[in-house]
């Protein structure tokens, strides 16, 4: 999807761009590449780890800053640069496959480690996914599994892990493993993967932090300035559909817009989500990229 990002970004070679999910950097390499000195490239992730890497890797360019926050802070970090307005945002939406891989991250029900799950492992005052499942209450868990899964009996399976936790804490990823595998009396990496995911958005409270920044970037955006967002689950791509919805009414299919929620003018890139066309990645296959330009 790296080819369709950039294109689709449209990159102004002395433009500002933010990657708000830098990670390891390959899309911000390409950006980069399409940008002479006076262009301009500012990262944001969560992932320390991820932030180490990407600054070897990008080490060749002398024109991007780094920083290590949520992306939910980036009026605060442009306001510190001094800058007022950017040429496009990216949001590669999720977790990397390195910190699924990882084997201490505590995201993936395939390896054993530490109940963890926090995109910023170095932050002492976020709650991991430890604390969160033996904590958390019917209510929330039964609307996490709820919304973030399609599985069925959510309240169901929500009950029984409350049930659990009473006679058992929850402390690693194989913990959790066995807890769900016991309730549901199976091993399905279908149900497994659903309830990991839910519980990973849970800790890094990722749908609320989304829909509070996407509003944040209208007030940041040049005209002519594009945001493009991929998306890997079917609630954030309903997400991010209606929000660019709610920027761009149609007319008969054309792309006349008019406002509606807001006092600016946008118009979508893409009617229709890019599909991932590597299809060689799990994770990836379910990736969604849809992009809007601002244009009053
Ligand atoms: C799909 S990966 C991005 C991969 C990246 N585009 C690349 O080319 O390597 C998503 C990244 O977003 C980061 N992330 C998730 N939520 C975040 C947030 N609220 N603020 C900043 N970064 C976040 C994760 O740590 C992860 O590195």
């Amino acid at each position: 999807m790296k080819d369709e990002v950039i294109n689709l970004l449209d990159i102004k070679s002395k433009g500002i761009y933010m990657d708000c999910t830098i990670g390891f950097g390959g899309h911000s390499e390409n950006i980069l590449e399409r940008l002479d000195s006076d262009g301009k490239l500012i990262g944001i992730d969560l992932d320390p780890y991820a932030l180490e890497k990407t600054k070897k890797k990008l080490v060749k360019h002398d024109n991007f800053s780094l920083h290590n926050n949520s992306y939910s802070a980036f009026p605060q970090i442009l306001e510190k640069m001094g800058i007022e307005k950017v040429d496009g945002f990216l949001f590669d939406l999720g977790i990397s496959s390195h910190q699924v891989d990882s084997g201490q991250r505590g995201f993936s029900y395939r390896k054993n480690a530490h109940l963890d799950m926090r995109f910023n492992n170095k932050d002492n005052n976020q709650p991991s996914a430890k604390d969160i499942i033996n904590s958390i209450n019917l209510k929330n868990l039964t609307f996490a599994l709820k919304e973030y899964t399609n599985l069925k009996s959510p309240k169901y399976l929500a009950e029984k892990i409350v049930e659990y936790r009473k006679l058992k804490k929850i402390e690693t990823t194989f913990d959790l493993r066995n807890a769900i595998n016991e309730i549901i009396k199976s091993d399905s990496y279908k149900v497994l993967s659903q309830i990991f995911q839910a519980i990973r958005m849970v800790v890094n409270n990722e749908i609320e932090i989304i829909k509070k920044t996407l509003i944040s970037t209208l007030d940041y955006l040049k005209t002519g300035g594009r945001i493009a967002i991929i998306s890997f689950h079917s609630i954030e791509d309903r997400i991010i559909k209606h929000f660019f919805k709610s920027l761009t009414i149609y007319k008969n299919n054309t792309y006349d817009v008019e406002y509606q929620n807001f006092d600016k003018k946008f118009k979508l890139i893409t009617k229709k989500p890019i599909l991932n066309k590597d299809t060689s990645n799990n994770r990836a296959r379910s990736a969604k990229l849809r992009v809007a330009e601002r244009i009053l």
